[in-house]
Order: structure tokens, then C-alpha cells, then sequence
């Protein structure tokens, strides 16, 4: 297959605010796709920039007291840190106040301009005596006339979905001053987007949008296309219109326009071709991964601006739907806005990308991040299935000397796994993620079903058996390189401490999975994974506590409790105890515990995974007594470290008399149930 040279791009973040788990979801997506094509052998370029013009930040620089270029560094600064911190693999990161981003709008307008496709009309608009300035549509609110809601935004009631202008707003009043808007006539430029209909129309014919967008896009047209004001009156803080002085461009002009104008700038940093992926007749492809909010601006004006003023029109622009939050918009005050900053401060990044890619299909429906979800999903999928196979795997490598066997014991089961190289890859293509994520999840199943029936740890017990021991770890090593791969795009983090294991370059082709790694010394073990705590998923949506008042000497005494009085056991609600996730779980091995007597350490079975647990009760059970029994246990406890380890879950004992002192009696099961069955 030939190389193919793809530009990719996602939405610009404005100057003005910090990005949040919504704008990840666009930039995992995005990364993701991009990593795979590269993973493919494809050229592909990434490319992101500040969105740096409009009202809105102006305003803001004001109300901060600083110039609006201070609040674009500190904002550009804040989300190159936050994209870092998510791997988002941008090749560059401009900022539309740029020279690059000036030269090409200007250039863009003049060619639009002559060839007749701006015009000039006089408008009536909001204006605000007091701040001297006319306003956008967001700065006017007022009564709804439609439903009569009050304080409504001057384009559109949140209450009844009505649409108008700010002057039809009952009792209208500018958010900047509080005073009565007056309506003022000024000159405005207007792209006509009428003048494009047939050359959008041929464009969306040859282009594989979305049904949706398809949808969408024949209302617009049914609607009628208008003309589109590219104009803003002064004061505005944008880049000034050549042949109109006073005007600035609409920073939706010149915003999309930041696509060419980073790319530009990289262009120049590495001597590439800007014309082979700008201009008309490119062979380039150039993909746009958007919010469905954007699409009017991204499926309509721009390739009209780009096609009108001579330039290539987009290969692709994919859309996406919002996040939810445990069901609901992000909202700050239910504490679920969750910033990107946060997310970080707390996890790493693979777990959400891997929660985002699992959910994200190539339509436009919203995705919810449920956190019990997530914590499951990442628990049962990343660590208790894929990085399972490696982790038990692991030892018996290393018993041998480090070095992988010279064949696999069973190639066809290897055969199986690569011979679904082709369908996950289409489905990444396609950006159905949660598709290849399905399919992968059950090769890593079969993987797991593999290691089970030949069970290394009971070979490697029997020193005639060591060999094959390893013989079975390579295998299982090598299926887990091949979904590792495949991974990567997703996991890059992981992946990158896999590679390191496995050795350089073993993950870094996607083709590269063809041949199995045979013979080869590997590193050391690293931890690739740890399982999510649900306490501290939880405090992504904790909100902050209020600052406690000191209390006084006197609180302070009256508040330390009686030594006396014998201590109250707090009531717990039905939706406290709805937070114990009670599992039946198998013991499959018991072990004491080296320096503790109360101790024994047992591997549990759940069903999706295994867990390591620590449990008192030594002096009640010998571990003999234990193995292929069924145990009730808390299976969301947060892990705990232990003396002897880390302990994942707590089993559930009934402590009292016995003969001779007390004792501890584990709860047992009725026959018939599985592990991992829910107990309520
Ligand atoms: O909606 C937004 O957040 C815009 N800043 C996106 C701009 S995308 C592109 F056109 F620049
Ligand atoms: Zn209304």
C-alpha cells in the first residue's frame, strides 16, 4: 500500500478557558486516529493552535486587567500543558494571532473578494452606548418573546428553543453594562454562501460525511443557504480587514483559517510542501474532527471559503456528540465539570482514553463517562485482561533466563489473532473504536482461556516442565504483543512501558505483529498497569470543601468525645450499602503468609479477573481448607498496601465464640453460584 500524507486537525480551544474532559474526548479521538495511521505507515501530520480572536477575550483580558496577548500566552501555555499531559501528539501548536494566520486570511479574503463573493450591506445591530461598542448576541439577554422566560440570551431561549435576534428580546439589557441595548447601523462584509451551492453539493457527494451531518446538511440546504457576516465593528480584538478600516474579521473567519496557518509554520520548521496539502488538485488527504456544535461552520462556509478562494477542500470532516457525566451535562455547580487538569492531577491519561475509545463509535451520539463504569471497565479490561496476560506470563520468562523460547507451541492460535489485523484496522479507520476495542477484548479473553488451560504456574512446579513452561509464557507473550499493538494508539502509555519491556521498535508497526518474537532476550518485568481506585475516581467529582472556619478553644473541647460513653454506631442509608460491590469470588490459591500469623494470602477468582487479598484469618483456616471454596468479598475496596503486599478486596467473615476462644467464620456461598456473581 502506498504511503498516504494526511493533515489532521481538531477543533481550536479558545483563549479564554481551560479545557475540560469534553474537549478530550475530541483530542483522544482525534490522537487516537492519528496514531493509528501512523502505526499504519502513513505520513500523518497533526496540527492544533490557540483560537485566539473574538469579544469574548477581549472582554475577558479587560476584566482581568491584562492585554489580550497576556491572556493567550497563559491560556496556550495552560492547554499545551494539558494536551501533553493526555498524549496528544500534535506535531505543532501555533495560535491564530500569528503572522502565518494574518498572511493567510488576508489571502483567502482578497481571493474570495475578487472573484465577487464578498458583499457590503448596511446593518441594524445591539449596541452598547455605555461601553461604546456593539454587541454579540451573547452579551444581550432579556425576556424570551416566544415563552416569556426571563433572562434569556439574546439569540436563543435555553427554555423553549426559540431563535431571534437581540432585538426582538423583551426587556433587553447588555450583560457588559447593564444598560438598555440601542440598535446602530453600521457596514458589514458578507460571504455568500449562496454563490457555493452547487459546488457543495458535488463536494458532499464525493465525500463520506456522516449520515447525520448528511441530515443535517440537506436541512441547511432545504433552509436555503444565507449569506454569512465575516465582519465585526471595532473595538474587536482580531486582525483588521485590508479594505475596510475599522472592520475586523469574525474570528469564525479566520479560526478555521488557523488550520492553514499552523500548518504553515511547521511547514516551514521541516521544508514540507505547503501546496501539496493546500491547494486545489492537493493529493493530500485533510481531515477535521469536530463537535457536532461546529458543523454549520466546518461542513459548509469553510470548504466554500476554501474552494472559493482556490485552495483544496477537506477529505473528511468527522463529527462527534458531547460528554455526559454520569448522565448529565458537565455541570460546575453539581461539581461534575471536570477539567482536563484535574483528570490529571488525580489518574493518568490512559485509563479515560481507553474509557473514550471503548464508547466512542464514528456516529454522533453523546458518550457518558459513568465513574463506577469507568473504574469497572479499566479494572476488568486494561488490567485484569490485557495486562494479565503479560503480568502471570512474565515470570516464567525470567525463570529461564529472560529470553523468549525459539518457537511458539501453538501457532495457529498465534495465526488466529493476527488474521484479525485487517478487520481492526478498518475499524479504526473508520473510527468505530469501540468495534476494535469489542474485538480486541475478546482475542485478550481467548489469551486468557489460553494461559488457563495450560496453567504455566503448575508446569513451572515440575523442573522437567520449565521449558514449557516458557514455551506457554512466549506464546502468551506474543498474543500479548499483538493486542498491545493494536492498542497503542489507545494506550500510548502503556504501550510505551511495554515496548521497553518487549524491547524497542516491537510495538511500532502495525504489520510488525506478522512475525512472533522468538529467541530474544526481553527486559525485566515493569508494572504496566494499576487498578483504578474508586475513592479517588471519586474525588473527580468531589467538590472542593469550603474553607472550614478555625474553631474555638471551647468547640474544640466540647467536641472531643467522652471516653466514657460507648461509641454510636452510625445508621447507613440504603444508598451507602448500594455502594458495596459484594462478589462471590473462588479461592484458587492459599498461601501463608511469611511473619504474620494472622495472615493468609489468597489469589480470588472474580470471573473477569483475579485479585490478590490478604486476609486474618489464619487461625481459623489452613490454607488447604480454602483453595475451590466460594468466598463473599468487598470487591470495590480501595487497594491496600500491606507489609506483605498490596491487598485488592477484603472477604467477608462472621467473628465469635468457638471452642476454646473466639474465631473467625468466612461466609460461604450457596453451591451453584460463579465468581464474579453480584451479592445483594
Ligand atoms: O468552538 C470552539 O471551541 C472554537 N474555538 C473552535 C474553532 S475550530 C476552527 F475552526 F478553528
Ligand atoms: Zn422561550
Amino acid at each position: 500500500m502506498p504511503v498516504r500524507r494526511i493533515l489532521v486537525t481538531h477543533a481550536l480551544p479558545y483563549a479564554n478557558g481551560a479545557l475540560h474532559l469534553g474537549h478530550m474526548v475530541e483530542s483522544v479521538q482525534t490522537d487516537i486516529w492519528v496514531r493509528f495511521q501512523r502505526l499504519r505507515g502513513n505520513d500523518c501530520l497533526f496540527v492544533c493552535a490557540e483560537d485566539c480572536h473574538g469579544t469574548p477575550i477581549m472582554i475577558r483580558a479587560q476584566q482581568d486587567g491584562i492585554t489580550p496577548e497576556q491572556l493567550i500566552a497563559t491560556s496556550a501555555a495552560d492547554h499545551q500543558r494539558d494536551y501533553a499531559g493526555f498524549a496528544i501528539g500534535f506535531d505543532h501548536f501555533h495560535s491564530t494571532h500569528s503572522e502565518e494566520n494574518r498572511h493567510y486570511s488576508y489571502e483567502l479574503y482578497h481571493a474570495l473578494a475578487r472573484r465577487g463573493a464578498i458583499a457590503r450591506r448596511t446593518i441594524e445591530q445591539a449596541y452598547d452606548e455605555q461601553a461604546g461598542m456593539f454587541l454579540p448576541d451573547r452579551f444581550v439577554r432579556g425576556t424570551c418573546p416566544r415563552c416569556g422566560t426571563p433572562d434569556q440570551y439574546g439569540d436563543s431561549c435555553e427554555s423553549c428553543g426559540a431563535t431571534y435576534s437581540p432585538a426582538d428580546l423583551k426587556d433587553a439589557v447588555s450583560t457588559l453594562t447593564g444598560t438598555k441595548p440601542v440598535l446602530r447601523s453600521s457596514e458589514h462584509l458578507f460571504f455568500q454562501l449562496g454563490q457555493f451551492e452547487q459546488d457543495l453539493r458535488e463536494w458532499l457527494a464525493n465525500n463520506n460525511l456522516q449520515p447525520a451531518v448528511r441530515a443535517k446538511l440537506d436541512e441547511w440546504f432545504e433552509a436555503g443557504l444565507k449569506d454569512w457576516d465575516i465582519s465585526r465593528d471595532a473595538p474587536y480584538f482580531g486582525f483588521e480587514i485590508p479594505d475596510a478600516p475599522g472592520k475586523y474579521f469574525y474570528v469564525w473567519f479566520d479560526a478555521p483559517i488557523g488550520y492553514i496557518g499552523s500548518f504553515a509554520a511547521l511547514a516551514a520548521k521541516r521544508g514540507l510542501d505547503f501546496d501539496a496539502y493546500w491547494k486545489a488538485g492537493a493529493t493530500t488527504e485533510l481531515h477535521h474532527f469536530i463537535g457536532k456544535d461546529i458543523s454549520y461552520f466546518h461542513t459548509l462556509f469553510w470548504p466554500a471559503v476554501l474552494h472559493g478562494a482556490g485552495y483544496r477542500r477537506p477529505t473528511g470532516v468527522h463529527v462527534h456528540g458531547f460528554l455526559t457525566v454520569d448522565g448529565q451535562k458537565m455541570s460546575k455547580s453539581r461539581g461534575t465539570f471536570i477539567t482536563a487538569q484535574r483528570y490529571l492531577e488525580l489518574l493518568p491519561a490512559d485509563p479515560l482514553r481507553y474509557y473514550f475509545a471503548a464508547k466512542l463509535g464514528n456516529g454522533l451520539d453523546d458518550i457518558d463517562l459513568n465513574l463506577g463504569d469507568f473504574t469497572a471497565r479499566v479494572n476488568s479490561d486494561v488490567v485484569g485482561k490485557l495486562v494479565n496476560i503479560a503480568s502471570r506470563c512474565a515470570p516464567f520468562i525470567e525463570r529461564a533466563g529472560g529470553e523468549l523460547a525459539d518457537a511458539l507451541p501453538d501457532p495457529a492460535l498465534y495465526q488466529q489473532f493476527t488474521a484479525a489485523a485487517d478487520g481492526i484496522a478498518a475499524l479504526f479507520e473508520n473510527r468505530d473504536y469501540a468495534g476494535a476495542i469489542r474485538e480486541i477484548m475478546q482475542l485478550a479473553d481467548r489469551a486468557n482461556q489460553y494461559v488457563d488451560q495450560q496453567k504455566p504456574w503448575v508446569l513451572a512446579k515440575d523442573p522437567a516442565k520449565l521449558d514449557e513452561a516458557r514455551s506457554v509464557a512466549t506464546e502468551a507473550i506474543n498474543l500479548f504483543r499483538v493486542l498491545m499493538t493494536w492498542l497503542a494508539p489507545v494506550l500510548p502509555g502503556i504501550a510505551a512501558k511495554a515496548e521497553g519491556w518487549l524491547g524497542a521498535g516491537t510495538l511500532s508497526h502495525w504489520d510488525g505483529t506478522g512475525e512472533p518474537l522468538l529467541g530474544i532476550a526481553i527486559g525485566k518485568y515493569p508494572q504496566l498497569a494499576t487498578r483504578l481506585d474508586p475513592v479517588v475516581v471519586k474525588q473527580l467529582v468531589a467538590t472542593p470543601p469550603a474553607p472550614a472556619a478555625a474553631p474555638s478553644a471551647a468547640a474544640k473541647v466540647a467536641a472531643k468525645p467522652a471516653q466514657d460513653k460507648p461509641v454510636e454506631k452510625s445508621v447507613i442509608g440504603i444508598d451507602d450499602f448500594a455502594k458495596l460491590d459484594l462478589r462471590a469470588a473462588k479461592v484458587l490459591a492459599a498461601a501463608r503468609v511469611e511473619g504474620s500469623d494472622k495472615l493468609l494470602q489468597l489469589t480470588l477468582d472474580l470471573g473477569a479477573e483475579q485479585r490478590n487479598v490478604f486476609s486474618g484469618i489464619a487461625a481459623s483456616y489452613a490454607p488447604e481448607q480454602l483453595v475451590g471454596r466460594f468466598v463473599v468479598m468487598i470487591a470495590n475496596l480501595a487497594p491496600r498496601k500491606m507489609r506483605f503486599g498490596v491487598s485488592e478486596g477484603m472477604v467477608l467473615c462472621a467473628s465469635g465464640p468457638k471452642e476454646g476462644g473466639e474465631g473467625v467464620f468466612l461466609l460461604d456461598v450457596d453451591a451453584g453460584v460463579q465468581p464474579g456473581m453480584k451479592i445483594s
